[in-house]
């Protein structure tokens, strides 16, 4: 009888270690999210969106609480609610909530604002500043109006960057109002060419740079692959094509046995053939020069010889012999307590899940529905 017990213990420690481990290890791809803590953002840019989610709670409570009714009483109730306290209790509640990745740093500007909200709040709606005005640049001095940055909210240089960059620091109390340019251009006010890039279009007041073609080493006059002052390595200069592309494929030696040469602009990559092959011109099975050992020519594809049982085919019923044990014990348990047989029921059903939808992500085949189907059967008994 004691021994009897300490199998079943044994079992039992093992069904909740497996499957603690099956069913609370996700895979990313089914919740990247997790793996993705928020960013830190600047002050100014949380203000804005404490702005944005008060904003929202003005008008998720626009109607009130007397929705769908149009008879006069309603009218004048919403008028007094319009600008209550009631109302601001009411928005309050659910400020930041609707913000899912920055909402710490919401509830943070949230709890600075308070006051400066409350009083906004008892102005006169029709006198009122626009609250992002009123918060986030003249109350908690986080930001500044557009095309102005730093402490003291300085402006911008005037040409503002040439429409080619931005001012650092625009619209926060931040920055140094010094140009940022766009990739391509460089200069004090973003107005000349980077290295890499030539003038594609300029007129009085606006120029564009455009890049040069892949094939160029250190700069261009124009677009095409003929404009390059130098060609970059893996490409040839031609005196009437430009910088060409060199095919290092034609060198047979370029990759090894079994491998096939691929090339690219300005490169090339060796890829393996298939495990099907002894050389190919392609990838697949389909692609072999000559079969590998253990494989032959059926039609156009390389098989296995089947004379060997299939390593996946051992897994499986690996697998399977190991689920019918699972229900074996299940089915022992079940006259002894049918509640410790239910839970274990479910740790097996979740395990198997988790086994076979990690087989089935690796190509192996599955059986799930079939072996639910097993599992259900017994439970019900
Ligand atoms: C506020 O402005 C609205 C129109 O924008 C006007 O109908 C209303 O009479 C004004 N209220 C006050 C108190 O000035
Ligand atoms: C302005 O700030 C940038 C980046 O922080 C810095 O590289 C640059 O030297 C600064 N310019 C001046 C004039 O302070």
């Amino acid at each position: 009888m004691g021994f009897d017990k300490r199998i079943k213990l044994n079992l039992f420690t093992w069904f909740i270690t497996l499957s603690t481990v099956f069913c609370s290890v996700q895979p990313p791809a089914i919740n990247p999210g997790i793996f993705n803590t928020p960013n830190t953002i600047g002050e100014c840019h949380s203000c804005k969106i404490f702005v944005e989610s008060f904003n929202k709670g003005l008008e998720r409570t626009s109607r009130g609480k007397y929705e769908g009714g149009d008879a006069a009483w309603e009218e004048e109730k919403l008028k007094s609610y319009k600008r209550s306290e009631l109302r601001l209790v009411d928005i309050q509640e659910g400020i930041c909530k609707d913000e899912s990745k920055y909402a710490i740093q919401c509830h943070h500007v949230a709890n600075k604002a308070e006051e400066f909200i409350e009083e906004w709040w008892a102005q006169d709606p029709n006198e009122s500043e626009d609250l992002y005005l009123y918060i986030c640049i003249d109350s908690l001095k986080v930001c500044c109006p557009k095309n102005h940055f730093g402490k003291d909210c300085k402006p911008c240089l005037s040409n503002l960057c040439s429409g080619n960059g931005k001012c650092r620091g625009d619209g926060t109390r931040k920055g140094n109002g010094t140009c940022l340019c766009d990739a391509g251009y460089i200069g004090e006010i973003c107005d000349q060419c980077a290295l890499g890039y030539f003038m594609s279009y300029k007129d009085d007041n606006k120029i564009l740079c455009s890049e040069c073609h892949k094939a160029c080493l250190g700069g261009c006059q124009g677009g095409s692959q003929k404009d390059c002052v130098a060609c970059k390595p893996g490409f040839i200069f031609d005196a009437t094509a430009g910088c060409l592309d060199i095919n290092e494929c034609e060198d047979t030696k370029k990759c090894k046995d079994n491998q096939i040469c691929l090339n690219s602009l300005g490169s090339y990559t060796c890829m393996d053939c298939d495990k099907a092959c002894n050389g190919c011109h392609g990838v697949g099975p389909d692609m072999c020069i000559k079969c590998a050992q253990d494989y032959s020519l059926d039609g156009e594809y390389c098989v296995r010889d089947s004379n060997e049982m299939d390593n996946s085919e051992i897994l499986a019923s690996t697998r399977y012999m190991s689920y019918v044990g699972f229900l074996i014990t299940i089915a022992i348990l079940i006259p002894k307590s049918t509640y410790l047989a239910s839970m274990v029921g479910t740790m097996v059903m979740c395990y198997i899940m988790g086994a076979e939808y990690y087989c089935m992500i690796n190509g192996h085949t599955g059986l799930v529905n079939l072996t639910n189907y097993d599992l259900f059967q017994l439970l019900r008994t």
